[in-house]
């Protein structure tokens, strides 16, 4: 008997083709295509991302996401968490973009000392835009480091 032209054979091709699809459309419908970990950042989602940024993040984390500069500690309170950079000198890169967008929504006990969260002030999807801003400030190689494989890069 010819099993490629049986007709459970074909039912089989038919199903193993929906599952693609689905996941496809998925993730088109969801938006998670504009925001993956360890690839370059939609275009469109990086200026939508540098408006929210210059608008809310850009007192603490400054021009470009150069970070607060380091006070002396001669005379710095002994309570005080600096805005660290988020461009590709400090650690922003070691998370991926979900986890990164999960810290500008909810926090983390240590951005919550002085960062607001955000969640109710900005949607899910304005933070994966300002994640696809953030990514822009980091080099190609950074990118393909990010998250889970920095590490390796180290
Ligand atoms: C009032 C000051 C302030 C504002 C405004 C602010 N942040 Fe922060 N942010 C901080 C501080 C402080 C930390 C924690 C620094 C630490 O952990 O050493 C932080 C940490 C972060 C981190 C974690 C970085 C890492 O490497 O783990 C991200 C991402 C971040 N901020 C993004 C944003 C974004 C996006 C905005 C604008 C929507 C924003 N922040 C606005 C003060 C601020």
């Amino acid at each position: 008997m010819n099993f490629l032209h049986s007709p459970s054979a074909a039912v089989s091709r038919t199903y193993s083709l929906q599952l693609p699809v689905i996941t496809l459309l998925l993730l088109l419908i969801t938006g998670f295509a504009r925001a993956e970990t360890g690839k370059p950042p939609d275009p469109e989602s990086v200026e939508t991302g540098r408006q929210l940024y210059n608008s809310y993040c850009i007192a603490c984390h400054k021009r470009d996401g150069v970070g607060e500069p380091t006070v002396p500690w001669s005379i710095r309170r002994p309570d005080l968490v600096e805005a660290m950079p988020l461009n590709e000198t400090s650690h922003a890169w070691h998370h991926g973009d979900e986890q990164l967008m999960s810290i500008i929504l909810d926090g983390t006990p240590r951005t919550r000392v002085r960062m607001p969260m955000w969640r109710g002030a900005l949607s899910e999807e304005q933070a994966a835009d300002l994640v696809a801003y953030i990514k822009s400030l980091w080099s190609a190689r950074i990118i393909a480091c990010q998250g889970p494989n920095h590490m390796d890069c180290m």
